[in-house]
This record gives C-alpha cells, structure tokens and sequence, in this order.
C-alpha cells in the first residue's frame, strides 16, 4: 500500500541546497511512497497567545505531519545548531503535548552545508531533540559536506554519494514499512 512521506526542509532561503538535495533524495525512495512538501516558512512565531485561536498555517502544518507515515528531515546547519524557523515548526508541531505530531513517527535526519562537517552538528541536535518529542529516530548518520557534484545536471543524487545515501533511505524505508505493520 501507499506510504505517506513528508520531508522536512530546514531553510527559509529560496536557493536552499538542502531543498535540492531533498529532491534528490526523494528519487531514492520506491515508488509507492509518496512525498509532500510542509511549508514552514509561512509558520508564525511560536506563541502560547496564538494557542487560543491556531492560525492556519499552523493547523495546515500539523495535520500534513499527522497524516505523513514518516518524517525525513533535511537540514542546514546555522550556528551549528538547527536553523530556528526549523525548530519553530518543531515547536509547533510538539503543541498541545496530548496532540504532538512526533510521537512514534518514524523520522530520519540528514543535511548538507558547504562546511567540513556537513551539518552534523545541527543534525545532532536536531536528533535529541526528535529523541525527547518521541520520534523513532532512524539510527546512522548522514552528514553531507555540499559540493556542486552532490546533485548532477538532473537533479539526481551524484555517482560518489549514491550508493551511501541509497542504503541510508533503504534503512529509512525499512523502519518506517516496519513501524506501519
Ligand atoms: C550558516 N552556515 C553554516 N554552515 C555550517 O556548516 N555550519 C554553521 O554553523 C553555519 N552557520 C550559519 C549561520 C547562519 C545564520 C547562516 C545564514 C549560514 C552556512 C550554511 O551552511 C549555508 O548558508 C547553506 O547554504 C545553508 O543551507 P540552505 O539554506 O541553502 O539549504
């Protein structure tokens, strides 16, 4: 049956290498999942006067996680740590406690970003942060140092990281056909 995957792109910023890769990415999965977009940049800053009457970008987001078998979460990293407009959609997501999106969801994290290390730091947080709202956090790593033969002139992964991205969405599609039974 259908698989429902929303993948979340950390980065408000129209260029964002990280919604290129996630679109690269998305080409790895099988062709039963299904993938969707959450917008989070239109996503009001977190406030509990805003819980009284949720906006509707708010409510959008909430129920398009909901609805989602699985989370795949593609970051930047900024201050090396989560961009925040990331973090508030998170935040967002968490509220009220009795209705968390996270909890159970199967959720894998990877991202890109011109530095050394690829992001690893905000994934790491990111991850305890997944961990603490009751994520099932894909275990692995993927950090990927972004360089223009990331993504070839089609938009697929490139030769030198495909088969390791490959495996890393093989084990997300594992655990997530594993958590819906
Ligand atoms: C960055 N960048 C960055 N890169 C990194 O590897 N480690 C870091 O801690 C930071 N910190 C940081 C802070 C802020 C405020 C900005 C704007 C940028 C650079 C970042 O990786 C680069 O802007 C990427 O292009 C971000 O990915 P998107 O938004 O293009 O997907």
């Amino acid at each position: 049956s259908k698989i429902q995957v929303a993948i979340v792109v950390g980065s408000n910023h129209s260029g964002s290498i990280n919604r290129q890769y996630a679109q690269a990415l998305a080409r790895l999965l099988p062709v039963h999942f299904n993938v969707s977009y959450p917008q989070i940049d239109d996503l009001p800053m977190y406030s509990l006067d805003l819980e009284g009457e949720r906006p509707a970008s708010v409510n959008r987001f909430s129920r398009e996680i909901a609805a989602a078998d699985a989370v795949l979460i593609v970051t930047p990293e900024h201050n090396r740590s989560l961009p925040a407009v990331l973090k508030n959609a998170i935040d967002w997501g968490s509220k009220p406690m009795d209705k968390n999106v996270w909890r159970d969801k199967p959720v894998a994290i990877t991202g890109t970003s011109p530095g050394a290390i690829g992001s690893a730091l905000a994934q790491q947080h990111l991850r305890q942060i997944m961990s603490i709202l009751g994520s099932v956090v894909l275990g692995g790593e993927a950090y990927i140092q972004f360089k223009p033969e990331l993504i070839t002139a089609e938009g697929d992964i490139g030769a030198a990281s495909r088969d390791f991205l490959q495996a890393y969405m093989d084990r997300f599609v594992w655990l997530t056909e594993k958590l819906k039974g």
